[in-house]
């Protein structure tokens, strides 16, 4: 295709403070389906094939960059010292503009739902003959947002709310914020932008009217008002999520997931679920799950940083924590938590048992109950079970501990030492049967408390003798 010979700039404006969020932590790194507001818009930067990418931040955002890194490791981030306008912003970011890139992005890092092909198409707009190209949508409430002021096809200006006539405002086709801008122009129409407005800020958006004047073409382009919604609030933050939820789970379905009801079911922008994945109501997905092939969540589980092999099953009511990694066939039961901790093939946990830090064979079986007690205190020590064991119900496996291949542990058992291949453990007080027991027992009892207050009444005389 043409247009990837093209290369490209983005700048992602994340400078923005945000206290409507009333929020200790800058505005972007909130997340949205486990991934923060600025991850989703580097994630839509890479996945449009972008060549570079300028995050700009406010000052004290050392948190933002090292996001901004994190997620695209060849960020070059420019800081935004005083806040003076998104025009101002994209300024900050002057000598990768200079770098001369054919096409520039400018993105809000506030608007999480932005996907990659709205980004190519935007690009794709400048490729053909625009030097501009806006990102409009119809607004069910347009108040707040820049007004297109449209003549035919071309754009001609955006008008903010607060710079608007009573007739501008009335139109519903708004600015999304997302701008492409030919790169040979950009600096030249952005230099000429001022702060002669009602905010005495440096609008990006004026680069319409100046294009205009400069007889380079301006055009929109229309999304939808859910790609383009903007994070302020955390009701609007909880708007986007329910958007991406629904995109997530969409997407799942169609990839082969069974989920009986899938609005039940939250996912992260990064779970992974194999085919013939059956989803059971009312799961929790955290960041980090790789689900295989032919596995079964049941209801009420919650799963993070977890590895869930082919046709496993887990819960219902299970935890699986990050570096819970689950082979094969295993099967995880209800109330059972694992965290760091490798499950093998065919192996089964039942009923409230925890495994923590350490690992279980192929085929074992961790009873009922059954607790790796991995932490002295200090810290944190490791439990093997070997291949095939099977340890009894209600058994404490006191780490650093081993217990082989084929061994058994009886049930109740507190395991300390080392249980080798095949063995059996018992490690319980000995049951005690005393026969014809019953019958006695009320005499006995008579008798004791009648003893209990004889002694009650002696130490009275024993003081008086003291005295
Ligand atoms: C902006 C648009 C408006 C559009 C709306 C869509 C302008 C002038 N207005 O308005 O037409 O309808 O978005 O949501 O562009 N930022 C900086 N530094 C600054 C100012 C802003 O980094 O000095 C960043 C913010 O962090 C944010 C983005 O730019 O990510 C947009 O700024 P914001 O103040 O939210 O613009 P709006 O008033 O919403
Ligand atoms: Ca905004």
């Amino acid at each position: 295709m043409k247009m990837s010979r093209r290369n490209c700039l983005a700048i992602v404006l994340a400078a923005g403070e945000g206290a409507r969020m009333r929020s200790a932590r800058p505005k972007v790194l909130h997340a949205v389906a486990g991934r923060s507001l600025l991850a989703h818009a580097l994630h839509a930067v890479r996945d449009a094939g972008i060549d570079a990418c300028a995050v700009v931040v406010g000052p004290h955002a050392d948190p933002v960059a090292v996001e901004a890194r994190h997620v695209l490791p060849q960020s070059d981030i420019f800081v935004q010292h005083e806040r003076r306008g998104t025009a101002h912003a994209v300024l900050t970011a002057r000598s990768a503009i200079e770098n001369g890139a054919d096409d520039i992005l400018v993105i809000f890092g506030d608007t999480p739902l932005i996907t990659a092909d709205t980004l190519k198409r935007l690009r794709g707009a400048i490729d053909h003959h625009a030097s501009v190209a806006v990102l409009g949508f119809r607004a069910a409430n347009p108040s707040g947002y820049g007004r297109l002021i449209t003549n035919g096809h071309r754009l001609v200006a955006i008008r903010e709310e607060k710079d608007a006539s009573d007739i501008e405002r009335r139109i519903d086709l708004c600015n999304g914020g997302l701008m492409a801008l030919r790169g040979e122009c950009a600096l030249d129409i952005l230099d000429r932008i001022d702060d002669a407005n009602a905010k005495r800020e440096f609008y990006l958006t004026d680069a319409v009217t100046i294009a205009d004047a400069m007889a380079l073409e301006a055009i929109a382009l229309e999304t939808t008002e859910d790609e383009v919604h903007g994070i302020n609030t955390r009701a609007q933050l909880a708007q986007a999520e329910a958007v991406m939820q629904r995109r997530l789970r969409a997407a799942a379905l169609e990839a082969g997931v069974t989920m009986v009801a899938p609005d039940t079911v939250f996912l992260c922008a990064d779970t992974r679920l194999g085919r013939d994945v059956t989803i059971e109501p009312h799961v929790v997905f955290g960041p980090g799950v790789v689900v295989e092939d032919d596995a079964v969540i049941h209801s009420f589980s919650h799963l993070e940083g977890a590895h869930v092999g082919k046709g496993a099953s887990v819960g219902p009511f299970a935890r699986l924590r990050p570096g819970a990694k689950l082979g094969a066939r295993s099967r995880i039961g209800n109330f059972v938590e694992v965290k760091a901790a490798e499950i093998g093939e065919g192996a089964k946990a039942n009923h409230l048992a925890y495994i923590g830090d350490g690992s279980v064979g192929a085929a074992a079986n961790i009873g009922a109950g059954t607790i790796f007690c991995n932490y002295d205190g200090k810290t944190k020590h490791r439990t093997e079970v070997g291949k095939n064991a099977f340890i009894g119900s209600n058994s404490a496996l006191v780490a650093p501990v081993t217990v082989g291949d084929n061994a058994y542990v009886g049930s109740g058992s507190v395991i300390t030492d080392n249980v080798p291949p095949g063995a059996l453990a018992i490690a319980r007080g000995r049951q005690v049967v005393k026969a014809d027991w019953a019958p006695g027992r009320k005499k006995r009892a008579v008798a004791k408390s009648q003893r209990k207050s004889q002694r009650k009444a002696a130490p009275k005389r024993k003081k008086k003798t003291k005295r």
